[in-house]
């Protein structure tokens, strides 16, 4: 069964509460939707050289793709914020690799919902290597 934007945000705002981020106290969860309707969490995980820190966003794409999946509709992505987040480029690029056409919903933990799709996040994106051939 497919997931409502509803339930996916409660599971994004769940795992955000799981987030390491001691330095910037800015915690964010993702929830990845994968074709079959799986869905892969990531919250931040914040190090103290800070370079190292990897995003929600990236941390549910390499959850998935570990677990075998690389087709995915939809992320969510969701802070304690005014606004909805809007994920970095690096995890825009790293969506786009293996879906320029995603459906991104970003949403704060009080009911403000925008959506995009990736191609309108980041335009003209590189695509995956073995496109180029
Ligand atoms: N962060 C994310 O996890 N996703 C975003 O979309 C924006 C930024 C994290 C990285 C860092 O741990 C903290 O938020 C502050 O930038």
């Amino acid at each position: 069964m497919q997931e409502s934007d509803k339930q996916l945000i409660t599971k994004a705002i769940e795992v955000a509460g799981r987030a390491y981020a001691p330095y910037s106290k800015f915690h964010v969860g993702a929830a990845l939707v994968s074709s079959d309707g799986t869905i892969f969490c990531g919250c931040n995980v914040e190090n103290i050289s800070y370079g190292l820190t990897v995003c929600a966003e990236r941390n549910a794409v390499f959850a998935a793709v570990a677990a075998g999946h690389r087709d995915f509709s939809k992320v969510v992505v969701v802070a304690d914020t005014a606004e909805p987040p809007s994920p970095c480029g690096a995890c825009r690029q790293v969506l786009a690799e293996f879906n320029p056409d995603l459906e991104v919903v970003l949403a704060n933990f009080h009911g403000k919902v925008e959506r995009f799709r990736l191609g309108e996040l980041l335009p003209r994106a590189t695509k995956g290597i073995l496109d180029r051939e």
